[in-house]
């Protein structure tokens, strides 16, 4: 038992569910780890806890105006029985970016940490070692003050979740058929694009859903003033190979900076694969697209991994990209970061 935090164990732990048919976010393990923010005191009572419903106060400020970040990371079991966590470091450091952007408090990176891997060996049994599987990790923090003005809360709550997980997409690693949106935009410059906050996700949702409705699995995001730059697919970070060369989209202050794609970037430059991050036009995909240099297309984040892209559809034009099937980039930077997460290959960084 860590001394920064105290644990206390289920009396009633849950039955296991079966790894060969997790889903993505469906079923959550026995504990969770949670810490109070209160002005003037600073964030305390950091604790692991039985896995339980909340208690809050129906004027609480997350529910009105959505102040709320959270974050996405994933633990693994090596065959050897070790527990591996990916990069949790990077994801505590972008929580803190969205806290500042959404005025919530910044929290002691080192502390959570701790608190994670506190609840991961907590509930390590937990941890699923089927092929594709992991434990999905949820940090997140919300605004608990009981009040309707429109001011940042004076208390919060930030809470860890942890669910063991399969692909995110049933589709696993067969490439998605995505819809290039004409009408509305993920986020602008100034906005709360470069957070990780709720209300990105709920924005991003009526796209999805016609898109859906189309028969498409997802929505490739353009910028929000010109409608003409690509930035993100869906909820993930978005890399197309252009006659030889990786290339996505520069972080120009409306696009999440993932970690995997960070992760994607480094390992590209270790295999001395050419990759350059810069602006892209959807015309600019199309012209690639025409005379035949576009070869590879794929999403990226933590939740996926990595996801290819078999076709786009951009006003009534249809962009096949090598034949719809998985190119030989995207599969070999899916097998080195997956044997990196679960540490089958050697982690070069
Ligand atoms: C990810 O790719 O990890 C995401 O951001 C999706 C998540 C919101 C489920």
């Amino acid at each position: 038992m860590s001394s920064q935090f105290t644990v206390e164990k289920t009396q009633h732990p849950k039955t296991k569910p079966d790894q060969q048919n997790l889903g993505f976010g469906k079923h959550f393990t026995d504990h969770m780890f949670l810490m109070n923010y209160t002005a003037g005191e600073g964030w305390h009572d950091a604790r692991i806890v039985p896995y339980a419903p909340l208690s809050l106060d129906p004027a609480a400020m997350v529910f009105h105006y959505g102040q709320a970040v959270f974050e996405g990371l994933k633990a693994y079991k090596t065959e050897g029985g070790r527990v591996l966590l990916f990069r949790p470091d990077q994801n505590l450091e972008r929580l803190n970016i969205s806290n500042e952007r959404l005025s919530i408090p910044q929290i002691d990176e080192a502390l959570v940490l701790e608190g994670i891997k506190e609840l991961v060996r907590t509930d390590a049994d937990w941890i699923p070692t089927a092929e594709g599987t992991s434990l999905y990790i949820r940090p997140f923090i919300i605004a608990t003050d009981a009040a309707l003005g429109v001011h940042p809360s004076p208390q919060y709550l930030l809470i860890v979740i942890l669910s063991p997980v399969g692909a995110y997409y049933p589709e696993g690693l067969k490439p998605v058929k995505i819809n290039v949106e004409s009408e509305y935009v993920r986020a602008v410059r100034g906005g709360t694009g470069v957070a990780k906050t709720a209300g990105n996700y709920a924005a991003s949702l009526r796209a999805q859903e016609e898109a859906e409705k189309q028969g498409y699995a997802q929505v490739l995001w353009l910028d929000g003033v010109e409608k003409k730059y690509i930035e993100e697919v869906g909820s993930m970070n978005v890399f197309f190979k252009i006659n030889g060369e990786v290339v996505t989209p520069a972080l120009n202050g409306s696009i999440l900076s993932g970690v995997t794609r960070r992760s994607i970037i480094q390992i590209l430059q270790d295999k001395e694969i050419p990759v350059v991050e810069r602006r892209i036009s959807i015309e600019e995909l199309y012209e690639a697209s025409v005379n035949g240099t576009l070869e590879e297309a794929f999403g990226t984040g933590t939740a996926a991994v990595i996801s290819p892209i078999g076709e786009l559809n951009w006003e009534d034009k249809q962009i096949t990209i090598n034949k719809g099937e998985i190119g030989q980039v995207s599969q070999e930077l899916y097998d080195t970061l997956t044997g990196i997460q679960n540490g089958k290959v050697k982690d070069t960084f």
